[in-house]
């Protein structure tokens, strides 16, 4: 197949802000650590801060820019963290606020940046502004900092409205007032443990800017924000039939849903914006951003709100072409329109780790559920699938997120004991729901190590399989055919070429194979069918050993080739 290289016709609409054009958040590659999991220096089982700091220089070698921390703020971990009981402060469990600045330092130090997780939908029920609330009584300024209201019936015995909670049972639990009378309701979208702040309180807007700064003081290069959907909730809180993480029914579109996108969050951002500003011009924003269509979500990434916004569309694009493809070209309209780069993710914390996904073969998974063991899977496919489908997303223009392990192509854990499991979908469903703990599993680091490395005591908060020392970092290390050299490659080419800056073009688009042209290098993905021949073009990177056999393209691989000039000379 020979491609002549295109002129740019897509994703290049022009910035208002043309100083933006150059920033480093707009190509970069920004890796995940989860600290639960990634590495354990005190030998406790659970991951710290300074498991981090040591092993920062695999995160330099692997060639990402920045690394976004998960919460490791002090937290009764009733999500993962996600329940933050003081904004300004590290759990013990992770360590101590010196840890953090040793962290940082290492990391830029490295020519990492580091971003944190702001989480502002929704406090711990151990914060100190929730307890002062529930003391305080109905009506006051106390209360006035969350979502309390009286409950419907003729005691107040119902709640508020019908809204339901992301972790099943409704989004309402009703306290107990201080004369020990059944009292007011407080709305909780998460867990009964993550008290909703109310948003259009000015106080909390001035509590979050505190926040801001104080990180912003320690030196962090950004945040990313937590829910970012749903702070501001429609005005009378009205019923929703709807689905509570707000993903469209019949019915009930997404877009409908009074408890997301509301246009109150635009004053959020912009002041958030002009905040961080006001530490410089590289500090960004990235929101949790999860609502669709993404013309929505790139509104949130104008000029004067947010950096960026995470791309759940991609991240939940089944492995097939002409979806694949739609959602690509959705992004680069959405988001090239306001002037933004794309993001791009193939996975995080919340959803089956892509070489399980892609694994299944009956149905897709949804955000959150996980998948239970015995669910029908070809093992094989889903890590070829996997490595498809990073070399595919690391080749286009914009920022590319990659969670802890998907660089190792670690399989999502099946089999983690019931009394183990520690995420509310799990445990508020009674079982029914799988959850979270699969992708949350220590990582493993060396073979031959107590906890593959993890620590030096052997110990994990959640157990880690048999079969993980094939996966572990060092022996990848030496592998040139590992899902990691793999990663160490592409992240390498696509900086040295420009792919992160660059521009797409399509040059084939069918249900069998996707190409594209971005700067001088021809991206090919063939999904199935018959090998698509190569023409001799050299193959500079190929998602697997036996990607391209007698020249062509085999199914369920990428390769990147360089792309021939108009002259039939060989660009890069
Ligand atoms: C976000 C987090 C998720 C958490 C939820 C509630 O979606 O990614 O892990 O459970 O927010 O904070």
């Amino acid at each position: 197949m020979t491609i002549e290289v295109a002129p740019r016709t897509e994703g290049t609409a022009p910035d208002e802000r043309p100083t933006d054009q150059a920033r480093w958040w707009r190509d970069a590659v920004v890796y995940q650590v989860y600290p639960r999991a990634f590495a354990d220096a005190d030998g406790d089982g659970t991951g710290d801060l300074r498991g981090i700091t040591g092993r920062l220089p695999a995160l330099a070698e692997l060639g990402v820019d920045a690394v976004w921390l998960s919460p490791f703020y002090p937290s009764p971990q009733r999500d993962g963290g996600y329940d933050v009981s003081d904004y300004c402060d590290v759990d013990p469990m992770f360590g101590t606020l010196d840890d953090f600045d040793g962290l940082v330092a290492r990391a830029h130090g490295l020519g990492l940046r580091v971003i944190v997780d702001l989480v502002p939908n929704h406090a711990s029920s151990e914060h100190p502004l929730f307890a002062a609330a529930l003391a305080a009584g109905p009506g006051s300024a106390e209360r006035a900092r969350f979502v309390f209201r009286d409950g419907r019936g003729e005691t107040g015995e119902l709640p508020p409205n019908n809204w339901q909670s992301h972790f099943g049972g409704p989004a309402w639990t009703r306290v107990t007032e201080s004369d020990g009378r059944p009292g007011q309701w407080y709305l909780h979208l998460f867990d009964p443990t993550q008290p909703d702040f109310d948003w259009d309180n000015e106080e909390v807007l001035a509590l979050f800017d505190d926040v801001l700064d104080f990180w912003l003081g320690r030196g962090v290069d950004g945040f990313r924000v937590d829910v970012a959907h749903a702070l501001v909730k429609a005005p009378g809180l009205p019923d929703w039939g709807g689905r509570a993480d707000g993903a469209s029914i019949p019915g009930f579109p997404g877009e409908d849903a009074p408890m997301f996108d509301q246009p109150g969050v635009h004053r959020i951002f912009e002041r958030w914006r002009e905040r961080l500003e006001s530490w410089g011009p590289d500090r960004i924003l990235c929101a949790e951003a999860n609502v669709a269509p993404l013309s929505r979500a790139a509104k949130w990434v104008r000029p004067r709100e947010m950096h960026q916004a995470f791309n759940f569309p991609y991240l939940h694009a089944p492995w097939d072409a002409s979806a694949l493809r739609a959602v690509i070209d959705e992004s680069l309209a959405a988001f090239g329109g306001v002037g933004a780069a794309s993001t791009w993710v193939l996975s995080n914390h919340d959803v089956v780790r892509p070489a399980t996904r892609f694994a299944l073969l009956d149905r897709p998974v949804e955000m959150g559920h996980g998948i239970a063991e015995g669910t029908g899977l070809d093992p094989a496919l889903g890590e070829r699938r996997a490595r498809a489908a990073a070399l595919l997303m690391l080749a286009l223009p914009g920022a590319a997120y990659v969670y802890q392990g998907e660089e190792l192509g670690l399989p999502e854990v099946l089999d983690i004991p019931a009394d183990q499991r520690r995420d509310p979908y799990f445990l508020r469903s009674g079982g029914a729901v799988v959850g979270r703990d699969g992708c949350r599993v220590p990582l493993p680091w060396e073979a031959d190590a107590p906890a593959y490395g993890f620590n030096a005591t052997g110990q994990s908060w959640l157990p880690q399989p048999p079969q993980w020392a094939s996966y572990a970092r060092d022996v990848q290390r030496q592998d040139p055919a590992s899902t990691l050299s793999l990663y160490t490659a592409a992240l390498q080419l696509r900086k040295s070429l420009g792919l992160g800056a660059g521009s797409l073009a399509w040059v084939r688009t069918d249900d069998a194979v996707l190409g594209l042209v971005n700067g001088e290098v021809l991206v090919l993905t063939c999904f199935a069918g018959a090998p698509v021949p190569l023409d001799g073009q050299e193959v500079l990177l190929a998602s697997a050993p036996d990607a391209v056999v007698d020249g062509r393209l085999t199914a369920d691989a990428t390769v990147w080739v360089r792309a021939r000039r108009a002259d039939g000379s060989e660009g890069a």
